[in-house]
């Protein structure tokens, strides 16, 4: 296999619109220490002019009453004086004053207007094309995230965490749409802490299990219900402990973990730990020992059960499991998902999606580190 680096410096000539179906505005900030909240701006138009010398200029609006959360109070509040303000300030602003190209790294610096701030900021992203398209077109993807300070925008809303530290933090992070995935095949046993039927929990692995697509086989496991309470004296009793033994094996064929977790009383379900107590001995070769393991908390409440996976996310680190930094909490999860896997809100369903590719993705690096 070989590769040819590509040694672009200028973007292509032209004026280039974007495409309002193809493109998004996704933000997240870190919430209630462990989760991540997620939104979407899906109004916006941003026009990129390269004259003949390869000076560019690249400018963008998008629409603050577009702002969508995975629930309705949340993109409330979002519109609100606590966040945007979009009475007020209706439009958020980025005009870009330099436009770096480096082969397909673009780092761009420019100035973004939120609640009437204008503050400089600088994106570093990824350029793509340009490219024919079916319809006669040309095609050029520009990816581009950042991290900014809400707080410096006037953006401040918080609150204070019982244990120290706030609800949000200030970070925003503006991510870039879902990428081309890496080719990889790999498979993802699923573990539901909840054993109920109607379980939400079950349900939001069924629902991440249709969007994982054709480069992720997602294995629901359904043996959790005949794992016997843990007992060290039982450690060596076959009869027993042949229900262990097919999770660790299931665990061990599988290439990376994904975890849903109802919250009991502030915590982890007592199925689930019992299952990882078992499975995390003996320690040195235990099946979750540097395994890729992304985590989904889901509950009634409407905190998503963040103790429930802040407790997980401290007993997989425990056991040596790789716990992916992103993960999904679901709040009022039974206003969101119903028993076969249709959810309601499409903030959670991307949510999911999410979490799937970056377990994919780190599945890849870990592939690839494997056969270098
Ligand atoms: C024993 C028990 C304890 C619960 N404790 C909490 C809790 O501490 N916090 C919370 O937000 N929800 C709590 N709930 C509500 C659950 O989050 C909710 O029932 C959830 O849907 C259970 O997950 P499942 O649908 O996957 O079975 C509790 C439910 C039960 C049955």
């Amino acid at each position: 296999m070989s590769t040819v680096a590509s040694t672009r410096t200028a973007l292509p000539t032209g004026t280039w619109n974007s495409d309002p179906t193809h493109s998004t505005i996704d933000f997240t900030v870190k919430h209630m220490l462990v989760g991540k909240f997620r939104a979407s701006v899906p109004t916006f138009s941003a026009t990129l002019v390269v004259d003949d010398a390869g000076s560019a200029k690249l400018e963008g609006t998008a629409a603050v009453a577009s702002i969508v959360a995975s629930d309705d109070n949340l993109t409330g509040h979002l519109a609100s004086p606590d966040f945007f303000d979009g009475e007020r300030y209706p439009e958020i602003r980025f005009t870009a004053s330099s436009i770096k190209v480096d082969g397909d790294d673009v780092t761009a610096r420019g100035d973004l207007t939120v609640k009437g701030i204008t503050l400089p900021i600088e994106l570093h992203g990824e350029l793509s094309g340009p490219a024919e398209d079916p319809y006669g077109g040309t095609r050029l993807g520009l990816d581009l995230t950042t991290t900014f300070d809400r707080t410096k925008f006037g953006l401040d809303f918080n609150g204070p965490m019982p244990g120290g530290g706030f609800v949000l933090s200030n970070d925003v992070k503006v991510t870039r749409p879902a990428r081309a995935r890496p080719q990889l095949m790999a498979r993802v046993l699923a573990l539901s802490g909840s054993l109920r039927a109607g379980s939400h929990s079950t349900s939001l692995l069924r629902h991440a299990a249709a969007r994982a697509g054709d480069e992720l086989e997602l294995i629901l496991y359904d043996g959790l219900r005949d794992i016997p309470p843990f007992d060290e004296d039982s450690e060596d009793d076959e009869a027993l402990t042949a229900p262990v033994e097919r999770l660790k094996r299931a665990l061990r064929d599988a290439d990376g973990v994904l975890i849903a977790t109802p919250e009991y009383n502030g915590s982890v379900s007592g199925v689930l730990k019992n299952a990882l107590d078992w499975v995390s001995r003996p320690f040195d070769t235990n099946p979750l020992r540097g395994k890729p393991v992304a985590v989904i908390s889901a509950s009634t409440g409407s905190f998503g059960g963040v103790w429930a996976q802040n407790d997980l996310r401290r007993i997989l680190g425990t056991i040596g499991a790789r716990v992916l930094d992103e993960s999904v909490a679901v709040p009022n999860v039974h206003t969101v998902v119903d028993g076969v896997g249709e959810i309601a809100h499409p903030g959670t369903s991307d949510g999911l999606a999410e979490l799937l590719q970056a377990l994919h993705e780190e599945l890849a690096q870990e592939r690839l580190k494997a056969t270098a």
